[in-house]
């Protein structure tokens, strides 16, 4: 079974709408020689801020696609109410958004959000017809400790649990390492790929075959332009979800052109 691969970038707190802006223009530009079935699925997360600082792209080739999508980067799982700070997945759709990131790392350390907060989320984005980006990942300690894959396994179980077989085959899952955030240290793409596996085999066992063949499954961790060709040489590794290199048009646009090199 063949998967489009995805490209994200997670632009995290950074850039002012501004800054977006000039950013989004740099990717515009880029992917404007191609059409969206030559291009993986490119999607940009900037801050709330900057959400309508950038916009979707439409293809024009009649495929129906988009050469650019846009992800929030959070959200809350309730549709309105009391809760300040928070964003529902509405107002996300409102403002062009067609992808939610959810459960990354640094909001389930910073802001403790736990398994049972990242399910709610993601039935909340699937109910209101966007796609959740659901991030899992172990740290170096539990590396050590040869608990990654009963670790991985148990957040992946808790994020699709009550979640139809239809919706998960939908969804997107990033396995970011987070030893491998921001620190320069890519995880072994074998590796990677190995974990990779593992997810689509708990994702196999809770939604079934169809399902696990269907969900895309990216890496993320200091994936730059020089390692991506490696990782989508890979079996399972469908995509990448980008940080600090999607912060400069030309390191992004590399990695989506590289992508291309092996397979799109
Ligand atoms: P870096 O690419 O900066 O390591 O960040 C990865 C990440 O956390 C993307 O969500």
């Amino acid at each position: 079974m063949s998967r489009k691969p995805i490209i994200a970038g997670n632009w995290k707190m950074n850039l002012l709408q501004s800054e977006a802006k000039e950013l989004f223009e740099g990717i515009k530009s880029f992917v404007k020689d191609y059409t969206a079935p030559q291009l993986p699925t490119v999607v940009i997360a900037p801050t709330y801020t900057s959400l309508c600082a950038v916009e979707s792209v439409k293809c024009d080739c009649g495929c129906g696609k988009n050469k650019i999508y846009v992800a929030a980067q959070n959200c809350h799982w309730e549709k309105s109410g009391a809760y300040t700070g928070e964003i529902s997945v509405e107002m996300a759709k409102d403002a062009g958004c067609d992808y939610i990131i959810i459960g990354h790392s640094e909001r389930r350390q910073y802001f403790s959000e736990t398994d049972e907060m990242i399910n709610k989320k993601a039935k909340a984005i699937l109910a209101g017809g966007l796609i959740p980006i659901i991030c899992c990942g172990e740290t170096l300690e539990q590396r050590e400790a040869g608990i990654t894959d009963e670790h991985i396994a148990t957040q992946i179980r808790a994020a699709l649990s009550g979640i139809s077989s239809e919706d998960v085959a939908k969804s997107v899952i990033a396995y970011e390492p987070i030893w491998a955030i921001g620190t320069g240290k890519t995880c072994d793409s074998t590796e990677a790929n190995r974990v990779i596996k593992m997810i689509r085999n708990v994702v196999k066992e809770v939604a079934g075959v169809q399902a696990a063949d269907s969900i895309r499954i990216l890496y993320g961790g200091s994936v730059k332009p020089s390692t991506i060709e490696e990782q989508m040489s890979q079996s399972d590794i469908d995509g990448a979800l980008v940080g600090g290199a999607s912060l400069k048009a030309d390191s992004f646009n590399e990695i989506i052109a590289n992508t291309m090199k092996v397979s799109v």
